[in-house]
């Protein structure tokens, strides 16, 4: 039996590492096990230009721990009213490495997203042009529509005609939960990548809801039913370069999360890579966690993988239930098993 596993160093190709006292307590669970990570932008306020993107660039920097190797790859918030040559010029000077499409009221700080389409082909057309990839947050935000459907419903009504009308434009589906993501991301060209959550791969909505409502699983896109849990855990252990890790690792304080309306986010920096060796050997892939985790993001954005290398030992793994912030206690995602595999 594998007791000891090499690879190269992952990267997190999607992650809120958000500011101030939070930014510095969460920031250390990243460096310590990813050698680089997409930023999300969803700060209050958002990140929408490249000035913004390094000045938050600057700040993240400045808290990462001493000794600590990491990049992080920033990204701007999608308005209506961002400018393609400000978006053209961020990626032509090496700073910023997506864009961040989050439909108007999808989830987290996400009002000053796109309500009209239209208003931002321009951005989209500059983009495909250059080649630079939209992360989509792919939820329909229309109240008729049931939340455990509103993924299923944004890939008919939103992304496959913007793929359709925008030829060539580079997309991340982010964070997918649904089979029907997993399928339309299979039938489609080397155009499309699809991002995994850490926890989409554990939990479904039962998790949630059954024997008493737990609040510390309540992430958006909201976990859906088994079937498309193990539709998610197929497509990550497949080997298929199109899906890759990124963890929405998502930090919020327990008092915002224990709320009668809490916050949506589940903190999973610190054990996802020993979740994903479990989950992974249970599926007889250990093979396969590589290149989820350190291949297919790079080849996806065009970046090197790492050269360096972490090691996974099965020797239980050891990581706090929560983390101190100055802004106060945050709860580790809890996988609701024990973890074999550590970061040595
Ligand atoms: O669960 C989530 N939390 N989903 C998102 O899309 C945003 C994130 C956050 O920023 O808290
Ligand atoms: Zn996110």
């Amino acid at each position: 039996m594998t007791q000891s596993l090499t690879i190269r160093r992952p990267d997190d190709w999607h992650l809120h590492l958000r500011d101030g006292a939070m930014l510095q307590a969460v920031l250390p669970a990243t460096t310590a096990h990813f050698a680089r990570a997409i930023i999300m932008p969803n700060l209050v306020p958002p990140v929408v230009t490249s000035a913004k993107a390094m000045e938050y660039r600057d700040r993240i920097l400045a808290a990462v721990p001493e000794g600590a190797d990491f990049t992080p790859l920033m990204t701007l918030y999608l308005t209506e009213d961002t400018d393609p040559a400000d978006v053209a010029a961020a990626q032509a000077s090496g700073l910023v490495h997506a864009v961040k499409l989050y439909p108007a009221g999808a989830t987290t700080n996400s009002a000053s997203g796109v309500s009209n389409f239209d208003k931002v082909r321009p951005v989209l057309e500059k983009m495909a042009e250059i080649g630079l990839p939209l992360c989509v947050h792919g939820e329909v935000t229309d109240p008729d529509i049931d939340i455990f459907d509103r993924e299923a419903v944004f890939i008919d009504r939103v992304l496959d005609p913007i793929r359709l009308s925008t030829p060539g434009l580079r997309v991340v589906m982010e964070h997918i939960t649904t089979k029907d993501a997993v399928d339309y991301a299979r039938t489609q060209d080397d155009t499309l990548g699809a991002t995994i959550t850490t926890h989409h791969l554990v939990i479904n909505r039962n998790h949630i809801l059954a024997g008493g409502i737990k609040p510390h699983y309540y992430c958006l896109p909201v976990a859906k039913r088994e079937e498309h849990r193990l539709a998610l855990r197929a497509a990550a252990t497949s080997g298929d370069a199109r899906f890759f890790l990124g963890t929405d690792s998502a930090p919020h304080t327990d008092a915002n999360k224990l709320l009668p309306c809490g916050c949506a986010g589940c903190f999973t920096a610190p054990n996802t890579l020993s979740i994903l060796a479990q989950v992974f050997e249970e599926d007889g892939a250990l093979d396969q966690l590589e290149g989820f985790t350190s291949l297919n993001g790079p080849a996806f954005y065009r970046l090197p993988a790492n050269t360096d290398t972490i090691t996974l030992e099965k020797s239980g793994a050891n990581y706090p239930s929560h983390i101190d912030t100055a802004d106060g206690l945050v709860t580790v995602f809890d996988p609701g098993f024990p973890l074999d595999w550590a970061v040595r």
